[in-house]
């Protein structure tokens, strides 16, 4: 695809987020030879800086730069030359104005050609601020070049401020014009989600209620909430992975097949799916939802901190560092086949996957040992770490009659030692740079996840009857989540970091 000329310009340049994931992500973008001829990209904050400096800090004493291998001086001096900095206050507009004439300055000498993309990695209260600041300068687009805005999550607090928040984004951009970032999209293996379903002939005609018994997703991380105990504080596991992560890919295993593979086509379906979700009343709520928050405890042999000693935590907080829920999907694919999905940080490992058991045969032809296999097909896509995508099938065990057990068939992305994965945000900001929107969310359906979820928020807070769970550091969250999968000898799978370890 085709790459304008163009700047990135990037507001909260002297935050946590430019230096360890965007300015990464543009040297690779850069080393891989994917840049524009002219390309540039200018910091924003509220900080003085000179360019020199800001090269400084962000290029040369970027930790996150350091250990990549394309990091030689000859790359890193290249590249900081591309690298510009503006101070702005974004709460005056008359200094947007001052951005307005660096840019046009930069335009003459690295003819950019007007084009833009603004990246706002500032904490949300300020989105709209900024988006009005740049309308009002005429940084919003106009005849001579495009202006693309990124919006980094969270894209609203609850259903009220997420409306409120593309009401007041679009006084000043078009929908074409806002990318809505959420990080797990750009991860190839959300993306090799779609193909697996779309790309080959034996799965999709299983993909449904006929065969499928359930759907199970997990995001468990293994660290507690590090240093960002005051964002989390005020957010939680709900609103920091389920609302968006987990429910886009819930969107991508759910989805009926699109039109074309464009990006309305896609979001049109994605949008159809939270549109399904079946409402959940107040009692659907204390019975399908579980929160829990994680006790200090020691985990091999280490103390670790529960979440309310943690830094800027509240000693008497509610917030939620795990949840499990279980819901359905009302259409006609999917009716009565229960998803059960489930974050948590201070989890025993890192590990994102989606799990789709299908159901038992009918019939029982051949005797099986019930701690070999449970009689059912099991395909685990493995999100990260150690992605692959894994089947579980019965096969006879050698020997006298027809005994079974359960074995795999493994695909591991490793085994293609040869390709470049990009990072997720790599592949996310090359695809804004070129004006495809696949990979980012539409303003309909992030109010369509929030409107399924504001209940559950609203519930939480106004009923103190609703328990929060705790569970000790370094386990795999309250015992009650067990509960909530129904039929005999069915749980959770509960993997190990590698893809073929079977926890269960
Ligand atoms: C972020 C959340 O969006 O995603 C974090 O704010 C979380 O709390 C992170 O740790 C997880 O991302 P990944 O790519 O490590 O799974």
């Amino acid at each position: 695809k085709k790459t304008d000329n163009q700047a990135l310009v990037i507001f909260g340049a002297s935050g946590d987020l430019t230096e360890r994931k965007l300015i990464p992500a543009v040297f690779n973008l850069f080393c891989g030879g994917f840049l524009p001829e002219s390309y540039a990209v200018i910091g924003v904050s509220r900080s003085e800086f000179t360019d020199e400096e800001y090269r400084i800090k962000v290029v040369f004493n970027n930790e996150h730069l350091k250990g990549k291998s394309t990091a030689t001086e000859e790359n890193l001096e290249r590249f900081a030359k591309l690298v510009f900095y503006q101070a702005v206050d974004t709460k005056n507009i008359e200094t947007y104005g001052q951005l307005k004439n660096r840019l046009e300055q930069l335009d003459q000498e690295i003819t950019t050609k007007n084009n833009y993309i603004f990246y706002l990695a500032t904490p949300p209260s300020l989105y709209q601020t900024i988006a009005n600041g740049l309308a009002e300068n005429g940084l919003n687009g106009n005849t001579d070049g495009w202006s693309r805005l990124i919006v980094e999550k969270p894209f609203g607090y609850d259903l009220e401020s997420a409306k409120a928040l593309n009401k007041g984004l679009l006084c000043s951009f078009s929908e074409e014009q806002i990318y809505r970032i959420d990080h797990y999209l750009g991860k190839e293996t959300v993306q090799n989600m779609f193909v697996t379903r779309f790309a080959n002939s034996i799965f999709e005609p299983l993909w449904n209620r006929n065969y499928i018994h359930r759907i199970e997703i997990t995001a468990a991380e293994h660290v507690g909430v590090e240093k960002r105990g005051g964002y989390y504080d005020s957010s939680g596991a709900l609103r920091d992975m389920i609302q968006n992560h987990l429910f886009q890919l819930v969107a991508l295993v759910a989805m009926e097949p699109p039109v074309r593979p464009d990006a309305e086509s896609i979001r049109n379906e994605k949008l159809k799916v939270f549109q399904s979700l079946r409402a959940y009343t107040d009692q659907d709520i204390k019975e399908n939802v579980i929160r829990g928050q994680y006790l200090n405890s020691t985990v091999r042999g280490e103390a670790v901190k529960g979440y309310r000693e943690e830094e800027g935590v509240q000693d008497q907080s509610k917030t939620e560092t795990y949840v499990a829920m279980k819901f359905f999907i009302d259409n006609w694919r999917w009716a009565d086949v229960p998803f059960y999905i489930r974050t948590g940080k201070s989890m025993p490992t890192r590990v994102t996957e989606v799990v789709i058991h299908f159901k038992p045969n009918h019939h029982h032809l051949f005797a099986h040992d019930s701690s070999l296999s449970n009689q059912q097909n099991v395909l685990v896509i493995r999100i990260q770490p150690n992605e692959g995508i894994l089947l579980k099938f019965d096969m006879k065990i050698p020997g006298a009659g027809f005994n079974t057990e359960q074995v795999n068939m493994d695909f591991k992305y490793d085994e293609l030692s040869n390709v470049y994965v990009p990072d997720a945000y790599e592949r996310l900001i090359l695809d804004c740079m070129q004006g495809d929107a696949t990979l980012y969310a539409r303003g309909d359906s992030t109010e369509a996840a929030w409107e399924f979820i504001d209940p559950i928020l609203k519930a939480w807070e106004n009923d103190e009857s609703i328990p929060v769970y705790g569970y000790p550091a370094g386990t795999w969250g309250p015992e009650n989540a067990d509960n909530l999968i129904d039929g005999e000898n069915m749980n959770w799978r509960y993997p190990c970091s590698n893809l073929t370890d079977d926890g269960n």
